[in-house]
């Protein structure tokens, strides 16, 4: 029945494809030069590969993401969390608060959002993030009934690859307003984007199953801060058994800012007095590739402990039991 009816259909169309609806057709294609993800178009670096890394990382970490991508209690379907929607009031507008991220007001007024490169000032480190954002949807199984949150998202470039790869709904957030309004009208991948500071996350509770964020949290200029958001943000919005990347922190990009050791994040002044699982690694080692290749930048892997299905519990050292 539904090949007779979309027969029908077709042959209606040939049968009314006359001169002016061709011209109208040729018009319609011209109008526009494509409006596509200028990032599709690079292909992702040869790093290491998701199975590859699965028998590298420790036991702990390892679990926590099988959990996660085995659980059935995605943020979606459970925790009865709302629509997350951008915030309406002042928060939508580009903090210029002095920072030195301040420099990316200017890259996004020079159209670098046109360009795979988006938010970074060379050509060559597309791939290197491209290829990370892929490799850790897979290593966390991320997947159609996720939610996803990129802190720091640039253009969101990289979160709209991933979400139209692996099916999950993308919320980004960045600092640059205008940002929002570019992927609001190029991208067709993200579920929204946000003009916020993540300093302050303007989203509920047990929102998200993920976070992934790239070359973003070492522009909070202490480590007093870069820690509060991972406890109080981070912590606060993933649901019970959800996980966070952050890559390229501890790069030489920092200049006068206070550079947090991968070793850092464990100490009990930062999360190591909480019930979350935490690896930090280096990216050279651990991938294979970083941006620039910088030797001193390292990923961060937090995995917030709690119930994630039936019967399984990560507790704080990261095995899951029964
Ligand atoms: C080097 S770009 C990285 C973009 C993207 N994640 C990538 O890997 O291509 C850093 C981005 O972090 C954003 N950013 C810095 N501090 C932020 C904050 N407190 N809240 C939200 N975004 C922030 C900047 O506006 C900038 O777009």
């Amino acid at each position: 029945m539904v090949a007779f009816r979309m027969s029908v259909i077709s042959l209606a169309a040939v049968v009314h494809l006359t001169t002016s609806t061709t011209d109208f057709l040729n018009k319609l294609h011209t109008l526009e030069p494509s409006r596509d993800n200028p990032l599709e178009s690079v292909a992702g670096a040869p790093g290491h590969s998701a199975s590859q890394l699965r028998k590298d990382m420790p036991e702990a970490i390892g679990n926590a993401f099988i959990s996660l991508a085995s659980t059935k209690d995605s943020a979606l379907a459970t925790h009865s969390v709302p629509v997350v929607k951008c915030p309406s009031d002042g928060n939508g507008k580009t903090v210029t608060n002095g920072s030195r991220s301040d420099k990316y007001v200017s890259r996004a007024d020079a159209g670098q959002c046109n360009h795979a490169t988006g938010m970074w000032w060379s050509d060559t480190v597309a791939p290197a993030f491209k290829y990370k954002y892929e490799v850790v949807s897979q290593l966390m199984g991320l997947r159609s009934g996720y939610r996803v949150l990129d802190w720091g998202a640039g253009c969101g470039h990289n979160l709209d690859v991933v979400a139209r790869e692996h099916g999950f709904e993308g919320i980004a957030i960045d600092l640059i307003a205008s940002n929002a309004v570019w992927a609001d009208q190029n991208l067709h991948n993200l579920k929204a984007f946000c003009a916020a500071d993540g300093v302050k996350l303007p989203f509920p509770a047990n929102s998200f199953d993920a976070v992934l964020s790239n070359a973003a949290l070492y522009h909070v200029p202490t480590k007093k801060a870069q820690c509060g958001i991972m406890r109080k943000q981070i912590l606060h919005i993933l649901r019970p058994g959800g996980c966070a990347w952050f890559g390229w922190l501890g790069s030489h990009d920092a200049h006068g800012d206070e550079l947090v050791s991968p070793e850092a994040w464990s100490s009990s002044d930062c999360l190591g007095g909480t019930d979350a699982v935490v690896y930090a690694v280096n990216e050279i080692e651990f991938f294979g590739v970083s941006e620039y290749n910088d030797e001193n930048s390292y990923s961060l892997f937090v995995c917030k402990s709690g119930h994630t299905s039936p019967g399984a519990f990560v507790n704080a050292s990261g095995s899951v039991e029964a």
